[in-house]
């Protein structure tokens, strides 16, 4: 499971302006800033496919990349972006709540969680969301080679994916997949695309 073709398609600020050609997709949701646009670039071996940004709220429409000309990641933009305007703010997390209820190519969401530092709030709330709205979710945590700092908890990596999965068990069923990632080193990254081979062939 490699990507040989990524082509960017479009932007889109409401779900109706979605590509409409019924290609089963993956959308990667989190935090601003924990690095959804650097896992775009390193699932696909690109390095400015997706653009980042060391400034949160760099993302801002829903972006569909076709990947082998069968299917999308779907870049959205981060919430919790304490900057932006309070209207902003709500705006997009209408528009892409809107595009996880109505998305009916939607497979899976795709968390990311910063696992270089402990559980937030908000990565909580929001997967409670999800879980809440049956909406079928991959926790994917990322930073995974960043070391701890006294500042981050002083915890592991590992120490914090333990804390959040059972910070976020009573939200699910069954506890969803989860792999853990680095764009850095690109941990994760055959992981990630055997899952998704595995989901879109369900
Ligand atoms: P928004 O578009 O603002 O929501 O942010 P985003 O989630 O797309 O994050 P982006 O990919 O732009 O990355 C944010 C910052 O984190 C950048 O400075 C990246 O270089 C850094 N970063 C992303 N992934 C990793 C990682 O795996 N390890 C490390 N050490 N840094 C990372
Ligand atoms: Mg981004």
């Amino acid at each position: 499971a490699q990507v040989t073709t990524a082509e960017f398609v479009k932007s889109s600020v409401r779900t109706e302006d979605c590509p409409a050609d019924g290609l089963p997709e993956f959308a990667l949701v989190g935090r601003s800033n924990v690095g959804k646009s650097s896992l775009l670039n390193s699932l696909v071996r690109r390095k400015r496919l997706a653009l980042t940004s060391k400034k949160p709220g760099k993302t801002q429409c829903i972006n569909h990349f076709r990947i082998n000309d069968g299917w999308y990641l779907v870049d959205l933009p981060g919430y919790g972006y304490a900057a932006a305007p309070h209207e902003v703010r709500t705006n997009w997390e209408k528009f892409t709540k809107d595009y996880f209820l109505n998305r009916e190519t939607l497979v899976s969401v795709l968390l990311l969680i910063d696992a270089s530092i402990p559980a937030k709030k908000i990565d909580l709330e929001y997967a409670s969301w999800l879980g809440q709205n049956q909406i079928p979710m991959t926790l994917i945590f990322t930073k995974c080679d960043k070391r701890k700092k006294k500042r981050n908890g002083g915890k592991r990596p590992e120490e914090n994916v333990e804390d959040f999965q059972n910070l976020i068990r009573e939200f699910f069923q069954a506890a969803p997949p989860w792999i853990m990632t680095s764009s850095v080193t690109n941990q994760g990254r055959d992981e990630i695309l055997l899952h998704i081979a595995q989901l879109r062939n369900y």
